[in-house]
Parts: C-alpha cells; structure tokens; sequence
C-alpha cells in the first residue's frame, strides 16, 4: 500500500476508474453530499495528499488536523478563494488547480445568463408552464437584445475574454473592462478599453462578472455599485441593463442586490454563484422574476469535470512524487 490519499468526493466516472488504479490507500468521501467539517478534520489524519473541492475549506485547523506529512493539495477547482493559501505554503505543502480547462463552459454558461435574463427566461418558461401563456402579443415577454450595445467585463482573465469572444457573436459592439492591471493581449482581441469600475457600470449595457474573489473584490457590487449602474427606463418592463455573476457570490453584497431589485436599479440578473451555496429556496433573490438563478453549474459538463479531476489526479501523482506540480497555485 502506498501514499495515504483523501479524496473528499466520488469524482467523474473515467477519472475515478484511474484513481482506484492507483497503488493508494485510498480514503473517499463516498456520499452524495459533501463532506461534513467534523468528518473532514478527522479523515484528513496522516494523509499524504488532499484531493478536494470548492466546498471544502482548507485552512490553518485543517492543516493542524492532516500533520506535517501532508505534501500535497489539489482542488478540482480553478476558483481557491476556499484555500488559506498563505497558510498552505508556510507548511510547504504543494497546492494545484485546474485553470484553463473550463474556460469554454464556464464562458458558454455565462453567456447563457446574460441571454436569459435579457430575454426574460425565467418569466418566459413558467408562462409556457403555468397557463399564463395567451395570445400572441407585440410586447408581452418582451425583453432586449445584444445589437450595437456596451459589455463591461469585470476581470478580463481566460473566463472574461473567452466570454467576451461568444458575446462579439451576439452583436455587442463596444467591449469595456476594470480589473486590477490592464490585460493587452485580451484587450488587443477584443478591442477592449480599460475603465475604472464606476465608468464601467455607467456606461455598459450587460455587465458580467469573471473576476476571482479576494479581499478586493469581494461585495465590490454593492447598493452604491448598483445606483452608478447606467440609468433603466423601464419600457413593456423590458430589461435594459443586465448583471450576471459566474465567478462567486461573495462579490455581490446579496442584501443590496434585493434592494437594488426592489429599487429597480437593475433590468436583469443572471448567477450561477450565490451566498451561500445552495441559496435556501426561501431566499428571497427567487421572488423577482427577473432574477434567473442555477446552482453553480458553470463548468459543469461531462468532458470538462473529466479534465479537471484528471488535473487534479496529475496534481497528487506530481505532488506525491515530489515533482514540480503540472497545474500549480
Ligand atoms: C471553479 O472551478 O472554481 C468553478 O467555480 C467550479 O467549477
């Protein structure tokens, strides 16, 4: 028997199928739900490697909990805003994620979003559902569309530029984005122009969301944010200026985007990240019907949650071999 390995979730079916081949003494979190803390912090004893997800949080009790054999964490994640990474490399102890790999469906679901809320999705299908679906109207339903408008992106990384590429295809004409340093490449593609934050919820259309979440951007949109967001005329109830959140939840202040909603400071919502995770269905975000909600479901295909949990399997192999790490935090 080999290195002592936690895996804290059964894991796509290939990727599973390779991990059960390794020469591991393998301890495997092997409910439908994730792992409960008090469970974490104790299965974690004397392991060698820690594959985990989003939902975990890895931090200086954790660490305490695993002892100092621990060499190596791999998250099934791009996001490792759940990761005291300052905490980690104190101890050493090497750390992997899965970048890029879920750059194309995270994108699509994205644009799905902005989609959606701008063409009144949600509204749309529980018409169609609920008997509310009458005659054929000129303006009932109507929502607004992508032609000659403004994008502000918020953190043009891989996801926001490869975002930015499928809304080119919808008809945006003017790409703006704010982040933390200009981003030339993407820019130069995209023919995009960095703005300050407050210039960019003025004067886009669509605003999406792809930055990470850190001390900087978390709740950076709150109810100030949503009052600088360019100015809604309500025509038919038509959403004029849309906000969609696919990174995380945590920047978005959640209470002020209630507020924001109440007030109508904003056409449209979409988001796939939420606080917190799952939002109850009591909350009351679901009441408005221009607000499309899923369950943190950007990266979540097949093809893609095979790669990044052989990434993150890559990871532990490299780790465990004190190799340098292939996808390394
Ligand atoms: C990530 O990987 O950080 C996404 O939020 C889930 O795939």
């Amino acid at each position: 028997m080999g290195f002592k390995v936690l895996v804290t979730r059964i894991i796509p079916p290939k990727a599973q199928a390779r991990l059960l081949e390794q020469n591991f003494e393998l301890v495997q979190w092997d409910q439908d739900s994730s792992i409960p803390r008090n469970v974490l912090l104790e299965k974690v004893k004397g392991v060698d490697a820690l594959f985990c997800l989003l939902t975990e949080k890895i931090d200086d009790e954790l660490l305490d909990a695993a002892g100092p054999q621990l060499k190596v964490i791999a998250t099934m994640s791009v996001g490792y805003d759940h990761i005291d990474v300052a905490a980690v490399k104190a101890r050493n102890i090497k750390l992997g994620y899965t970048p890029d790999v879920l750059t194309d469906a995270t994108a699509d679901l994205t644009v799905l979003l902005a989609l959606g809320a701008s063409r009144r999705i949600k509204e749309s299908i529980r018409a169609a559902e609920n008997g509310a679906w009458g005659k054929w109207g000129p303006t009932w339903l109507c929502g607004s569309q992508f032609t000659h408008k403004t994008c502000g992106i918020v953190g043009l990384g891989r996801i926001g530029e490869a975002v930015g590429h499928r809304l080119k295809a919808f008809g945006i004409s003017r790409f703006v984005y704010s982040g933390r340093s200009k981003k030339p490449e993407a820019e130069a593609s995209l023919n995009a122009e960095f703005v300050p934050f407050d210039e960019l919820l003025q004067q886009s259309d669509l605003v999406v969301i792809c930055c990470a979440l850190t001390k900087d951007t978390q709740n950076m949109f709150n109810y100030e944010a949503f009052s600088k967001m360019k100015n809604t005329v309500l025509i038919y109830e038509t959403p004029l200026q849309v906000l969609v959140n696919s990174a995380r939840g945590g920047i978005v202040h959640q209470d002020d985007l209630v507020r924001a909603l109440e007030d109508d400071l904003i056409g449209a919502v979409g988001l796939d990240v939420t606080t917190p995770e799952p939002l109850p269905p009591s909350h009351k975000l679901y009441s408005f019907p221009n607000c499309l909600i899923l369950p943190h479901v950007g990266s979540a295909t097949m093809e893609t949650r095979e790669n990044m949990a052989n990434m993150t399997l890559e990871n532990i192999l490299a780790g465990l071999s004190d190799k340098p790490l292939p996808y390394s935090i």
